[in-house]
């Protein structure tokens, strides 16, 4: 069997905050971080995908569905500019 496509790169780190260990343990059994840090949605579109992710086999606790949310919408968000490429602004 080829291995060509092991999803064995660790991805793009996830910015931290109060829900990063839990996502970062929930999120990527499946997949990387990348393919959480290459979107950019609003919190409905975050909480389908969430919905998506139970579908596909995920497990998110009730209890941590708005600290995901809320996490995900703050690093993940909509870019403001769609042309723009999103700056690194200082923090
Ligand atoms: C049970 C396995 C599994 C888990 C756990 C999982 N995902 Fe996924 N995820 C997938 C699969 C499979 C795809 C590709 C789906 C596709 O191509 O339609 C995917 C794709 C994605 C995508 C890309 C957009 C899309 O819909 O294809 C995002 C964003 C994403 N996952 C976020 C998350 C987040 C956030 C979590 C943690 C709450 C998570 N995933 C947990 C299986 C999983």
């Amino acid at each position: 069997m080829a291995t060509a496509q092991a999803p064995s790169a660790p991805g793009k780190p996830l910015p931290p905050g109060p829900a990063q260990a839990k996502i970062k343990a929930t999120c990527t059994s499946c997949h990387n971080t990348s393919r959480i840090t290459e979107q950019h949605l609003s919190r409905p579109e975050w909480s389908a995908e969430l919905e998506k992710m139970e579908g596909l086999g995920a497990v998110i606790p009730d209890a941590d569905r708005n600290a995901f949310l809320s996490y995900l919408t703050k690093n993940f968000g909509p870019e403001k500019s769609a042309a723009k490429p999103t700056k690194k602004s200082g923090s």
